[in-house]
């Protein structure tokens, strides 16, 4: 029988658990996956209590104030704390989501907090994405066009901006492709749900003239067709959107232009 062994550092230890204020009634419990670079540990868990009363209500704030109080070294990504830059992006309570929008009354029992599943991590809670993002960069998030620049905007009609709703507001936070298991075996090759949620915005834009360029790049064995409709991104997406529409939106406009 085959043997599988686990690679270096892929296991899990208990670490530190930091006190708790004795003197509160209102206290959560985090569980913090833990992970340094520089040091040759494996990754740990790290266990905090917090004082509610003195915590905003989301996942982000009682991450910042573990930073700001607890522990200066936890190390994590965030900006805007409403939703809009994508960069808290994380796996709290098993589901991947944005830390900012996730309030810790809807967790019930302990928080536990992870970096987004199967990714390369650089510290703690962050997860290289250069990949990610380079796929992004990939399906050419811009206007693409030939025919001269007009002398104002590029005009589109209402129901023509229309068709980009749901489809614009996405963050880029990954979220969706870090929980898609066609992702996650074979990210080399399959764009995953963000990059084709993308692809298909820019495909759909009244404005753009590389719609048939855009749909050569990704007529594909892998870059298109790994998806199987396992639909975990669009449960996840904690911007509401639907990447498995987008794409099987896409599989359609290919099969039509194949006449
Ligand atoms: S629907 Fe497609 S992209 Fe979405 S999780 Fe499933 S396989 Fe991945
Ligand atoms: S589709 Fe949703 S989950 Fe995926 S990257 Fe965009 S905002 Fe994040
Ligand atoms: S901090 Fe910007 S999306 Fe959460």
């Amino acid at each position: 029988m085959a043997e599988f062994r686990l690679p270096k550092n892929s296991k899990v230890n208990r670490g530190k658990t930091w006190p708790s204020p004795d003197d509160k009634e209102n206290i959560r419990k985090l569980e913090i996956y833990r992970w340094n670079p520089d040091d040759d540990k494996n990754p740990e868990i790290d266990t905090y209590y917090i004082d509610m009363d003195s915590c905003g209500p989301m996942v982000l704030d009682a991450l910042i104030k573990i930073k700001s109080e607890i522990d200066p070294t936890l190390t994590f990504r965030r900006s805007c704390r409403e939703g809009i830059c994508g960069s808290c992006a994380m796996n709290i309570d098993g589901t991947n989501t944005l830390a900012c929008l996730c309030g810790m009354d809807d967790i019930k029992g302990d928080i536990k907090v992870y970096p987004l599943p199967h990714t390369e991590v650089i510290k703690d809670l962050i997860p290289d994405l250069s990949h990610f993002y380079a796929q992004h960069a990939a399906i050419m998030p811009w206007l693409e066009t030939e025919t001269d620049r007009p002398e104002t905007e590029w005009k589109q009609t209402i129901k023509d901006r229309e068709k980009l709703d749901g489809l614009y507001e996405c963050v880029m936070c990954a979220c969706c492709s870090t929980s898609c298991p066609s992702y996650w075996w074979n990210s080399d090759s399959y764009m995953g749900p963000a990059a084709l949620l993308n692809a298909y915005r820019w495909v759909i834009d009244s404005r753009d003239e590389a719609r048939e360029r855009r749909l050569d790049e990704l007529e594909d064995p892998f870059k298109l067709y790994r998806c199987h409709t396992i639909m975990n991104c669009t449960k996840t997406c904690p911007k509401g959107l639907n990447p498995a529409k987008a794409i099987s939106s896409l599989k359609q406009m290919m099969v039509e232009r194949r006449g």
